[in-house]
């Protein structure tokens, strides 16, 4: 037993903190992506209310379900820098008998990602405020095994009671005051013994799983007393037993007779008019493994347990993940099969005594479907036809997330690795053979941003943005979905971009190549809509006025450069790392910051010269160059913000900076002034988000206790050169948003030609949001927020799950987009591609 402190979490910075600061109201929106863009591990309906829902996600917090119309609503924009884990989120709970009431149990990592206590996160009006009950250990939204569950529930006959089963070895809580304090279950006699690979130095794949779900049986009580049966099912490695359950409210427990320990329980579903528990097994903990699995009906009353598997022998590849019944019709089941890849959901409306699939191969390469598609909502997530790369049919896949609506036997959601699907036409799977499948996310934005570009020309996009997993948009509207991903080429993750300053329809990307680790770059004349590719490898990239050479800043290769398309060679004159920046009307200027030297190219980057020095700083961060006026830039360094108007030659500190991520400069306010200057930063102690008029003299904070967009230092900021006061930050997880000062007029959407029509492939790998997400971890420190990039390399490599003998534990990862860990196996097991994304371990 510990006591807690409830308070209220939704309060920021001290007002005494903030007075010192001026601030202006400012209106926050997302640039719409539209159909989430990430993992949805978890999807809850309220059963007592008709369309109450909620959806989480890994790293990008919580949304709340507007069944009108089919919006999402985000929870927990007030997150802010020192509390950015808790848009991790592991399960949500909705109350049955007071459905205002909601929990949520937060947290990212249980490893040293995070050094973060976990905590339930209460709130009594349907998530719009919120407080917090801490818990004294980590809670791991983000870990293996995220998409089990839920691991939090509440009581259905006595609203009071609350169970949470905890990950790490921490076991099962309770409470019984509606989640202030928890009390560990000391009676509950296992905390699950399975890891995905128990060698992996990072602790990120060695943590154990934990408890994966708690279900009560409502119909084991009765109303305003305990509910006496109640299941839990744990991860516990083969052969253990892993469903308990209590006939006395939780006092003693037995395991569950008869069980199967073949495989690790995902999902414990009570269908309570058949006094059935269903049960979805996998042979990893998900979400991105599972080669084996099953589906299994425990019978309450007669104690017998049936195996429901819908499919054996080699059309069984993959483990189980979301499974759900239809409370209006019993009987009804369906069950999603967790990384097909291509997703398959199967139906059973007799109890799982036989199934329809959603898709099979009637001869190959003749498909047949239950369903049509679309997704209007969201055209990036791609036309409805095999895409070749990942093989593709849009049903996504980590299917761990399925739910069919307790009210509406036609209304079902399920969450991929991209994105929220759903029908509101159901049972026209069993009347007609088909049902309409659609893109349902409106409203969820979950991208990690990793780069974002506001061109210069008025008539040209709006905004180019780089993101983790589904590679990047040409943004001509804020708040209409863009067509597509970048194209041609097609990567996972894009890693920066830049404009030629007198050429803005000219453009540079780099990034990550799908299947490969190797990463690329590429250029565009036509704002992004085209492009023309070469190779090397990550890290930072500018452009010279004139779009006629490319520098880049990798990661692995040095400092390149490259003339009119030509190979890339060596800038022996520069430190590996340096940060670099064209200057946008000089062709032959570009800078360079490296330790406390500044350098300058006067020959379009072919040799640097060290010109200055910067004091003591260490870390320069960023250097962000005047659009207009040659030689004219502000740059970040570990010493706070500085200005140059020659060169480099010298610079003037702009004072009251104790600390800034990031930095962007935007439209004057009046014609001919000096770009207005937004930063990321500690200024007189308030962390958060400023803007200055007057070239760093004054700012006022632009944030607010609404929109704190959680951890600071891998927030990508740029700023409109068009319209004044609009900036756009990038967040690790919540997509972009743009802010306007409140009541301004907005500026007339941008008319510009991008669409084009071609196969897309949505794309669902967590691990740069992973690792990009580690980065965090390290106390604030500006050689962090350097360059996400180079961060995310560094952390991946660190991440890998290999063992100390070289070789990828029983059922870890040993390949896929971007892995650079162990790709053989320990002995028994052999290294399977399970899709591009992942290749697992699996016993030989
Ligand atoms: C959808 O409905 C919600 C709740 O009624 C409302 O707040 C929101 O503005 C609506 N969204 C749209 C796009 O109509
Ligand atoms: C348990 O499940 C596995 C996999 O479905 C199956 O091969 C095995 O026969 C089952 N064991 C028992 C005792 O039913
Ligand atoms: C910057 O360097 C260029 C090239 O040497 C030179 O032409 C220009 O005058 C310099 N600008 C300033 C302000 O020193
Ligand atoms: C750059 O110059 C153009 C043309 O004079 C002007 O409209 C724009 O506001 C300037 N941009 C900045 C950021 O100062």
């Amino acid at each position: 037993m510990f006591s807690v402190l409830l308070s209220l979490v939704a309060l920021a910075a001290s007002p005494l903190a903030s007075a010192q600061v001026a601030s202006q109201a400012y209106e926050w929106q997302n640039v719409k992506i539209g159909g989430g863009g990430g993992f949805i591990p978890g999807i809850v309906f309220n059963p007592s209310e008709q369309g109450l829902a909620y959806a989480r996600a890994d790293i990008g917090g919580v949304y709340r379900l507007n069944s009108n119309n089919d919006t999402w609503t985000p929870l927990l924009d007030w997150v802010d820098n020192a509390d950015w884990h808790l848009w991790g989120c592991d399960a949500v709970a909705t109350d049955p008998i007071n459905t205002n009431n909601v929990y949520l149990a937060s947290g990212m990592y249980t490893n040293s990602f995070d050094p973060n206590n976990g905590a339930i996160l209460i709130s009594n009006d349907q998530g719009d405020t919120w407080t917090q009950s801490p818990l004294p250990f980590k809670v791991g939204g983000n870990m293996p095994g995220r998409g089990m569950g839920e691991r939090l529930a509440v009581d259905p006959n006595d609203n009071s009671i609350l169970f949470f089963g905890a990950r790490s070895g921490n076991g099962l809580w309770k409470s019984t005051n509606s989640a202030s304090t928890w009390t560990q279950v000391t009676s509950f006699p296992s905390v699950g013994t399975y890891a995905p690979d128990p060698s992996d130095p990072t602790g990120y794949e060695s943590d154990l799983i934990g408890i994966a779900w708690v279900t009560f049986d409502s119909t084991s009580g009765t109303k305003g007393t305990a509910t006496p049966r109640i299941f839990v099912g744990v991860a516990n490695n083969p052969g253990q037993e892993s469903i308990f359950v209590t006939e006395n409210g939780g006092s003693t427990w037995t395991a569950v007779a008869g069980q199967n320990t073949s495989f690790i329980p995902h999902k414990g579903v009570l269908s309570p008019a058949e006094s059935t528990l269903y049960v979805s097994y996998s042979n990893g903990a998900g979400p991105y493994d599972g080669t084996l699995g099953s589906v299994m009906k425990f019978n309450i009353a007669t104690s017998t347990w049936t195996d429901i598997t819908p499919v054996s022998g080699s059309n069984l590849y993959f483990g189980f993940g979301g499974l759900s019944v239809d409370l209006q019709v019993p009987g009804t089941v369906m069950v999603g099969a967790l990384n097909s890849p291509d997703g398959q959901i199967f139906r059973s409306t007799d109890s799982g005594e036989t199934w329809v699939d959603i898709w099979n191969w009637i001869e190959y390469p003749t498909l047949e479907k239950s369903y049509t598609y679309s997704d209007t909502l969201a055209p990036w997530l791609g036309p409805d036809s095999v895409d070749i790369t990942l093989g593709f049919l849009q049903t996504g896949w980590m299917i761990e997330a399925l739910v069919i609506d307790p009210f509406d036997s036609n209304h079902f959601l399920y969450g991929t690795g991209a994105t929220i699907y759903g029908s509101h036409d159901l049972t026209n799977w069993d009347t007609e053979g088909t049902f309409l499948l659609e893109s349902l996310a409106d409203g969820v934005e979950e991208t990690a941003v990793q780069s974002l570009l506001a061109p210069p020309s008025a008539s040209g996009p709006i905004l180019l943005s780089a993101v983790g997993d589904i590679e990047g948009f040409i943004h001509v509207s804020l708040t209409s979905p863009p067509a597509q991903e970048f194209m041609t080429p097609e990567w996972t993750t894009t890693a920066d971009l830049d404009y030629a300053g007198n050429e803005p329809t000219n453009m540079v990307r780099i990034g990550a190549d799908s299947g490969s680790a190797l990463q690329q770059v590429a250029v565009s004349t036509n704002s992004g809509v085209d492009w023309n590719t070469d190779f090397g490898a990550g890290g930072k990239v500018a452009y010279s006025a004139n779009a006629d050479t490319v520098l880049w800043s990798s990661s692995t290769n040095g400092v390149l450069v490259s003339q009119f398309t030509n190979a890339f060679v060596a800038v022996p004159s520069l430190p590996s790392g340096s940060i670099i920046a064209s200057d946008k009307r000089n062709d032959d200027l570009f800078y360079a910051a490296s330790g406390n030297s500044f350098y300058l190219s006067t020959n379009i980057g072919k040799s640097f010269t060290a010109i200055s020095t910067l004091g003591g700083s260490t870390a320069p961060v960023k250097i962000v160059v005047h659009p207009n006026v040659t030689g004219n830039y502000m740059l970040l360094s570990s010493l706070g913000l500085f200005h140059s108007t020659n060169n480099g030659t010298t610079f003037t500190a702009i004072s009251g900076i104790t600390e800034a991520w990031a930095i962007a400069l935007g439209a004057p306010q009046t014609a001919g002034a000096y770009p207005s200057v937004f930063a990321a930063a500690e200024i007189s102690g308030v962390v958060g988000y400023f803007r200055s008029d007057n070239e760093g003299t004054s700012w006022v904070q632009i944030d607010d206790v609404n929109h704190r967009f959680a951890a600071i230092n891998s927030n990508p900021l740029t700023a409109d050169l068009n319209v004044w006061g609009r900036v756009f930050i990038g967040t690790n997880g919540r997509g972009i948003f743009y802010g306007v000062p409140a009541g301004s007029t907005p500026p007339p959407v941008s008319a510009s030609s991008t669409s084009k029509t071609s196969t897309i492939s949505s794309t669902t790998s967590k691990t740069s949001t992973i690792s990009s997400t580690a980065s965090k971890t390290s106390t604030i420190s500006i050689s962090s927020t350097i360059s996400s990039t180079s961060t995310i390399t560094a952390t991946t490599t660190s991440a890998s799950s290999t063992s100390t003998s070289g070789l990828a534990g029983a059922f870890g990862q040993c390949g896929g987009t971007g892995w650079t860990g162990a790709t053989a196996c320990v002995s028994g097991f052999t290294c399977v591609v399970q899709n591009p994304f992942f290749s697992q371990c699996v016993q030989s």
